[in-house]
This record gives structure tokens, C-alpha cells and sequence, in this order.
């Protein structure tokens, strides 16, 4: 018996099965009711006593044997065929969902390539500012409504930390550390304590350039803002500069491009004066050189600012300010192809 048992085993170990049908029959003539194993069960009942146990428990290890070799033949059959009718070798890859820049970074992107160009370099600051460097070194007076609450967001007052209101503070940043020349452009998120609506909301990002050197004049400001104007909007573009206040900048003033929609003409997007404003700027305050360490009898510079969304709105005509932060998908997806 126990040599019966042993051939079967090297038999069964050996098995191999082309088809279904082949290991259906291979599972008959072992494992069935009538195969050769339930036969050994049945001739287990004539060993005698002093041999069952070990006979016993070698029987039992043929037929696991037997069940797993059938099991494992049939598991390796199911992979090949679903191998065969799954995989088409030669069909093309998946596509794989590609995101889309945000319009905020692509034009933000296309500010500074402009910029990069005329030789500035990217700076940032931290958007959890201190008074200095937000309000007290840019010039601002004491009892400035900037300063107020309902402008500013404080997280802690005196000595205050705030959210910068502007990127302007990342100019006194560089301007402590740094020897002129400096030519710098700073893109950033801004936070003012406004009502959310379509043409407001309580966080934006500007872009702030600033250039101090020797002998830095208005008219460099000038043709720096109208080289940017036109690689911005295009070659048609004109400028205008508006006599205007800023604390930091004496004189300051704000530059409005013709409008693009009607030509100049007028029409309901410029309020039907031709031009649209897009930015501030001014040549920086000697008060300010000073409060930052640089010798305003020595050097002199320009700085701007300007709003992104506000340029982005421009370029894309973007109604409602609130559509940037929401990050709806199918608003997002318009800017696929912009680049
Ligand atoms: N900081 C100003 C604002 O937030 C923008 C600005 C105006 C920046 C004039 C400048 C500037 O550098 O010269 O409205």
C-alpha cells in the first residue's frame, strides 16, 4: 500500500494539463468518488491496526496533494486564458489625465519671462509680515488707513505681525540686504480685509518690480512700463501715465493702456474712455532708500505694482473674481490650450 501510495504521489506531482477537458479528466481519475484515491480509502480499511496511523497520514498527505495540484493547474489555466483574450499587445497606451495651469501662474509666468528679459531677477518675502517692513519702511504715516483693520489683517498686535496687503514689503526686504544695483520682481499672494464679491476678494497676488541704481530716471520707468505694456497686450499698445499718490513713491503715478476691446475707442469695458488701469508705480521715495540703508544722495530707483488677476482679466476677460480661487475644473480646463 504504502508503495501504491508513493507512485501516485510522484505521479501526481508530474501532472501537467493542456486543456480544460485534459485536467477535468485528471481530476476524475484522481480525486472522483471511483478515482485512485478514494480506491486507497477504501483499501485502508484491511491495513491492519498497527499500520494505520502512519498509512493513515500519509494517505491524507496524497490526496492535499492531489486537490492542490489541481487547483494550482487550473488557477495557472485561468491566467493564460484571460492573458490571451485581455491583452492586445499592440494596442496604444492609455491616455493619462493631464492637469492645466492655473491662469494665476501662467500669466503670473508670462510677467516675469517679460521682466527676466530686461535683467530682473525673481525675489519673494513672507506673506506673515511685520509693520516694518509692510508699512513703516514704505513711507506709510502713522494714522495711514491702510494701517487700519479693515484693510489690514493683524494675527498679533504690538509689536504687530500681519498678512502683507502688498508685495511692496519684499522691496525693503532686498533693499536691507542688498547693495544697488538691484533689479528685482516679486510675485506673491496679498491678503485685504474685504467683503468676498465678483470684484473683490479677501486674498490676490500682485507682482512688484523695483530697480535702484545710479542715476535710475522717470524716463527708465517710462520705457521699462511701455516695453511691458506691449509685450503684454502686443505691439500696438499705447501707455498713459496718471499723475497719482503712493507713500513709497515720489512722484508716483498710474499707467493705463488703451483699451484692446475697442481700440481706443471707447466702449463699455473701459468705461467708454479708451483706456484701462492697470498699474501703480513711481520712482521710490528717497525717505524709503533711507529707512533700508541706501544713500539716497547716491542712487535712485523706480518700483511698480500691479494686480495679476487684474491682468489676467484683461487678457482673458474673466468676470467674476472668485472663479480663480474656487478651482472649479471645467474653468480651469478653458486655459488648456492658452500654453
Ligand atoms: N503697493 C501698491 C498696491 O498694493 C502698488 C504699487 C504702487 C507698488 C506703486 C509700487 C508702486 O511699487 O510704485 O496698491
Amino acid at each position: 500500500m504504502l508503495e501504491k501510495i508513493n507512485n501516485l504521489k510522484e505521479q501526481i506531482s508530474a501532472l501537467q494539463a493542456d486543456s480544460t477537458e485534459a485536467l477535468e479528466a485528471l481530476r476524475i481519475k484522481y480525486l472522483s468518488k471511483k478515482g485512485e484515491i478514494s480506491a486507497l480509502f477504501n483499501e485502508f480499511r484491511t491495513v491492519p491496526a498497527d499500520q494505520k496511523r502512519e498509512i493513515g497520514v500519509k494517505l491524507n498527505e496524497l490526496k492535499n496533494l492531489a486537490t492542490d495540484k489541481i487547483n494550482e493547474l487550473k488557477a495557472a489555466f485561468e491566467e493564460k486564458n484571460d492573458a490571451d483574450a485581455g491583452i492586445d499587445l499592440t494596442r496604444s497606451a492609455a491616455d493619462v489625465p493631464l492637469g492645466t495651469r492655473h491662469p494665476i501662474s501662467l500669466v503670473r509666468k508670462e510677467i516675469i519671462d517679460i521682466f527676466v528679459r530686461l535683467g530682473f531677477t525673481v525675489a519673494e518675502g513672507p506673506e506673515v509680515e511685520d509693520d516694518w517692513h509692510v508699512f513703516s519702511s514704505l513711507n506709510f504715516a502713522e494714522d495711514h488707513p491702510a494701517r487700519d483693520m479693515q484693510d489690514t489683517f493683524f494675527i498679533q498686535r504690538s509689536p504687530d505681525i500681519l498678512l502683507r496687503t502688498h508685495t511692496s514689503s519684499v522691496q525693503s526686504r532686498v533693499m536691507e540686504v542688498t547693495k544697488p544695483p538691484i533689479r528685482i520682481i516679486c510675485p506673491g499672494r496679498v491678503y485685504r480685509n474685504e467683503a468676498i464679491s465678483a470684484r473683490a476678494h479677501c486674498f490676490f497676488h500682485q507682482v512688484e518690480a523695483l530697480y535702484v541704481d545710479k542715476n535710475v530716471s522717470y524716463s527708465d520707468l517710462r520705457q521699462t512700463l511701455l516695453y511691458f505694456a506691449r509685450e503684454m497686450f502686443g505691439p500696438d499698445t499705447k501707455i498713459r501715465l496718471r499723475p497719482s499718490y503712493f507713500p513709497f513713491t515720489e512722484p508716483s503715478a498710474e499707467m493705463d493702456i488703451s483699451c484692446d476691446l475697442c481700440g481706443g475707442k471707447g466702449c463699455s469695458f473701459c468705461k467708454h474712455t479708451g483706456w484701462v488701469e492697470i498699474l501703480g508705480c513711481g520712482m521710490v521715495d528717497p525717505n524709503v532708500l533711507e529707512a533700508c540703508g541706501i544713500d539716497s544722495k547716491e542712487y535712485s530707483g523706480f518700483a511698480l505694482g500691479m494686480g495679476i488677476e487684474r491682468i489676467t482679466n484683461l487678457k482673458y476677460r474673466v468676470k467674476d473674481l472668485r472663479m480663480f480661487s474656487e478651482n472649479d475644473v471645467r474653468f480651469l480646463e478653458e486655459f488648456e490650450s492658452a500654453h
